[in-house]
């Protein structure tokens, strides 16, 4: 099969390489999916887990990619809830090869069923923004109707889902980014911007929830504008401040089956709005991934034409 393979942490999205690959074979509780689009994060590059196993041995060339929508095309021994010919989409595993390919081999948990109205280049652009923003504001930020969000880059892929998700929950959100993204952080749903390049942040405060995605300095004067007892979600590392008398979560995104249903479900009846940027064949792919100009929401490589 056709694979975009790394294999020099240092050269980052330039060392990538378009090459012939074995396919993969499904593995107990596994599905094999041909993939059909994929997400791309480039900070991926960056993460241990896309260069080291989980005993920290060396695992290169690696496949990246961890976001998909394809078709199931085998089962593993034991594998339970998705059957072949199944349109799905959803979260691959981080330590193993990802979806810059024809196909792989992931556990069918990771994976939820994709409705047939629901386009493939659509579905892989939702499962890691999707699931952070619902886990960041939900579970871990635990958001009631009424509070007050400040979504850091809410005109990035996350940002703008955690806008979207906030405001249908009830929230009122005060988006953050560059000023050329004010207007895509007023369409996403942000009730106010603040440029952080040029507005005074402090200006905003009483925040019930802040939900970091820039980390730094950003983060910690955040912490600062959140009432007592709120709390900071962030997912670009360790918290460096914490609220008084509240709440500082870090966490890694998981797939979950149930919370991909339930954010494809918006999309399809138009709570939710995806935010692509670029789509490319897989053959471009690199390019695309090394282009100069700035990014402005998910990268999609359309890996089945
Ligand atoms: N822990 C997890 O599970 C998890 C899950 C998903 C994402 N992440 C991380 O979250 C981060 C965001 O991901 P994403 O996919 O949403 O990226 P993205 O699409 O690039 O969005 C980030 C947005 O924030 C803006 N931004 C960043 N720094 C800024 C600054 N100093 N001032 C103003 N605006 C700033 C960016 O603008 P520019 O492009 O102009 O900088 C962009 O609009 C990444 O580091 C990613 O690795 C972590």
């Amino acid at each position: 099969m056709k694979a975009i393979v790394v294999t020099d942490q240092a050269a980052g999205t330039t060392g990538m390489k378009l090459v012939e690959r074995p396919e993969p074979q499904a593995a107990i509780n596994d599905v094999v999916v041909q993939v059909h689009a994929s997400g791309f994060v480039p900070t991926e590059l960056t993460w241990p887990s896309t260069w080291a196993d989980r005993r920290d041995c060396d695992r290169t060339p690696v496949i990246p990619g961890h976001e998909l929508a394809g078709v199931v095309t085998a089962l593993g021994y034991g594998t339970t809830g998705l059957s072949v010919g199944q349109r799905v989409f959803g979260l691959a595993d981080w330590y193993r090869d990802g979806t810059l390919a024809e196909y792989i081999a992931m556990e069918a948990r990771n994976l939820a069923p994709l409705p047939g109205d629901v386009d493939f280049t659509v579905a892989a652009s939702l499962p890691i923004s999707g699931l952070t923003a619902w886990q960041g504001l939900f579970q871990h930020g635990r958001l009631q109707a009424g509070q007050s969000v400040l979504a850091h880059g809410a005109a990035g892929a996350v940002g703008s889902m955690v806008t979207q998700l906030a405001r249908e929950a009830g929230a009122y959100v005060i988006g953050t980014g560059r000023a050329a993204d004010r207007q895509k952080a007023l369409d996403f749903g942000a009730n106010e911007f603040v440029d952080l390049d040029k507005d005074a942040l402090e200006d905003v405060g009483g925040i019930d929830l802040v939900f970091d995605v820039i980390g730094g300095d950003i983060q910690k004067r955040s912490v600062a504008l959140i009432r007592a007892g709120g709390t900071l979600v962030t997912v670009v590392g360790p918290a460096e401040a914490r609220p008084a008398d509240g709440l500082a979560v870090d966490f890694v995104v998981e797939s979950d089956r149930a919370q991909l249903s339930e954010i494809v479900q918006r999309v399809r009846d138009g709570r939710v709005r995806t935010n692509i940027g670029k789509v490319s064949a897989l053959e471009g792919a690199v390019a695309t991934f090394n282009a100069t100009e700035r990014r402005a929401g998910k990268t999609v490589i359309r890996v089945r034409p």
